[in-house]
């Protein structure tokens, strides 16, 4: 899929300087460096800075886990998305949460239709052999897979475990047992094990700090705010029918709102969001009114915009 992705000449105004070129050229498919990474995730809509398509890249190649850290909003989630569109591999997405257990991650037996089929068997009168009839309730088609079995059994693949911070020690354990060896024994059918592991790409806003074990296996980025200049691109990119003068005063009043120490700063999602907003009201630029009115579409919580709006408007919202 790589191969067709590096016209770079559609790009949007604004968009910032691209990396330098491919350094190796490009095996199993992969990229041939960052810079072609680079390159091929922005003709998907995403726009990388030079850190993060390194990072992405490396993963790849050295076929480990990408540990991506940030704030909400910055792109971590859309990244593994990209990534599986740019690699053509299939994208399996497993949502972390406080009290995901394995069963939810790896498989689970669907007990509905094993039920079912001892009815049907019972109807048939084909009981004689118990144990026959046992073993052929743990057969593959019984077995519901998860996330976690599904990226292994369709690999190569993209694995994304998203908000990791949210699942709990034991699922952690858990998880760094299955990235170190990906392979998953399951007793009732055999071992299931990635001839090429998945991309793994785990997700995390840093609600607690994981595990440095867990992080010891994985390449490790920290994701920032996009500078003034990636974020018109990222804006124009995504929304293409938003006036370029809008892009620029949104991303510089975000940009500004982000230095305020708020309780939650806005994010690009935050910032396509203000910026769709103000479109869908005729905007073409940042009124500061009509700025101070969509507010709700950039900031989260009451203090924020109570804070925001006691600020001099004219100094927030003015013209970029
Ligand atoms: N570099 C980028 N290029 C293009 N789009 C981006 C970029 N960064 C963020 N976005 C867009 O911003 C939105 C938010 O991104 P995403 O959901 O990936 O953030 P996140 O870091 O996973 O946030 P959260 O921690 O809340 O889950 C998405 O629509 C995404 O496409
Ligand atoms: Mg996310």
């Amino acid at each position: 899929m790589l191969g067709g992705v590096t016209d770079t000449t559609a790009a949007p105004p604004g968009t910032p300087p691209r990396m330098p070129p491919a350094t190796r050229p490009g095996a199993d498919g992969l990229p041939g460096g960052p810079g072609e990474l680079a390159s091929a995730l922005e003709a998907t809509g995403y726009l990388p800075d030079e850190g993060l398509a390194t990072a992405a890249y490396l993963a790849l190649v050295m076929r480990r886990p990408l540990f991506l850290e940030g704030e909400a909003g910055v792109g971590k989630t859309a990244l593994a998305r990209a990534l599986a569109e740019v690699t053509g591999r299939p994208l399996y997405r497993l949502q972390c949460y406080e009290g995901l257990e394995a069963s939810q991650a790896l498989y689970d037996w669907d007990f509905g239709r094993q039920l079912l089929h001892l009815r049907a068997a019972e109807a048939a009168h084909a009981t004689g052999d118990t144990e026959a009839l046992e073993a052929s309730l743990y057969d593959r088609r019984f077995l519901l897979a998860r996330p976690l079995l599904q990226a292994l059994e369709d690999s190569p693949s993209v694995l994304l475990v998203d908000e990791v911070d949210r699942a709990d020690d034991e699922f952690e354990a858990f998880l760094l047992e299955v990235l170190s060896d990906f392979t998953i024994s399951i007793p009732e059918l055999g071992t299931v094990r990635a001839d090429v592991p998945p991309l793994v790409v785990l997700t995390s806003n840093r609600t607690r700090e994981v595990h440095d074990a867990l992080k010891r296996r994985c390449l490790y980025h920290w994701l920032e705010h996009p500078g003034f200049d990636r974020e018109v691109a990222i804006l124009r990119t995504r929304l293409p029918e938003v006036t370029e003068q809008l892009a620029r005063e949104v991303a510089r009043a975000t940009g500004t709102l982000r230095s305020l120490d708020l309780l939650k700063p806005p994010g690009v999602a935050e910032a396509m969001d203000w910026a769709s907003a103000l479109h869908a009201l005729g905007a073409r630029d940042l009124d500061p009114d009509l700025a101070a009115r969509t507010l709700g579409a950039v900031l989260k919580y009451r203090e924020d915009t109570d804070r925001v709006h006691a600020l001099a408007r004219g100094a927030l919202f003015g013209g970029a």
